[in-house]
């Protein structure tokens, strides 16, 4: 038997209202008892015997502890180490060589969970152009979620993260620090960069716009106003000819006149004034 009751019919769509419009997570009618389960964690850490107060905490007590555990509650963190190789094959072999004797290099890392990514770039980098050019290099993360974020910062990882890893890497970007967890080293530490920022708050603050933007594994999660909005706002952070990557399973072809499709996962910022 159903024993859920109207009030908590309510509570449920107030608060996956509230998350998208929030943050722009979209949850699906058949994702339904996922955000439950998850839901059901924050209410039992802050004890809330039901939903319906939980979603009055969030919207009408604007209690901000608990608006950044449903948010974090609400994302899928799952991330490692040289995620997706056909992306970042491209990256280091069309990109870093136009970025070989720039000044500067800047990166973006959008919706970077515990910094995996960054951080593959930044060994990316030193690998390719060698540990000269970490010090004109700089590599933003940014993630809607605060525990991530702190996790980004100490940088120190399980071995699970670095299963794609190539040993020798490993060996060279990573030290152990306790039984099956790695730090990145500090060289490698010094070029990546950590801050809570939410996709959804856009104009994006930047000073000075980024060569190439990470926006992987995230997209598919907003519904695609959203989608469609962030990759615009990403557009005005961007150089022109500038790439931004998603994942390949997340295309963008056709969804803004900003972006020129290269191929599944990699697009280009049309040219200037575009
Ligand atoms: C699956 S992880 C992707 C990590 C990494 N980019 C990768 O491809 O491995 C998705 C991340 O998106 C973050 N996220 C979800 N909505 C966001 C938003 N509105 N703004 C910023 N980050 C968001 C989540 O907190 C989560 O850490």
């Amino acid at each position: 038997m159903n024993i859920e009751t109207s009030l908590e019919r309510a509570g449920y769509e107030t608060i996956r209202g509230w998350l998208e419009q929030r943050c722009a997570i979209h949850y699906p009618e058949h994702k339904r008892d996922l955000l439950h389960q998850r839901l059901s964690r924050v209410q039992r850490a802050f004890q809330l015997p039901a939903l319906s107060q939980l979603a009055a905490e969030v919207t009408d007590a604007n209690n901000h502890e608990i608006q950044m555990a449903v948010i974090h509650a609400a994302s899928t963190n799952h991330t490692y180490f040289f995620r997706e190789t056909d992306v970042l094959e491209h990256f280091r072999n069309n990109v870093l060589p136009i970025l070989k004797n720039r000044r500067e290099i800047r990166l973006w890392s959008a919706a970077c969970s515990t910094g995996d990514e960054v951080y593959t770039l930044a060994i990316l980098i030193a690998e390719t152009l060698g540990m000269e050019a970490l010090s004109r290099t700089q590599i933003l993360g940014t993630d809607i979620s605060g525990p991530v974020i702190e996790r980004a910062e100490a940088g120190i990882f399980p071995a699970r993260h670095l299963e794609q890893t190539p040993d020798h890497i490993r060996s060279r970007y990573l030290r152990p620090v306790g039984i099956e967890q790695f730090q990145v080293t500090p060289e490698i530490r010094a070029a990546c960069t950590f801050r809570r920022m939410n996709l959804k708050s856009y104009p994006y603050p930047f000073r000075k716009p980024f060569q190439a933007v990470f926006c992987r594994n995230v997209l598919y999660y907003f519904a695609m106003k959203d989608q469609i909005d962030v990759i615009e706002a990403i557009a005005d952070v961007t150089e022109p000819n500038g790439i931004l990557f998603t994942s390949v399973t997340e295309t963008m072809r056709d969804m803004s006149p900003r972006w020129t499709y290269v191929t599944s996962g990699i697009n280009r910022r049309t040219g200037a004034g575009g």
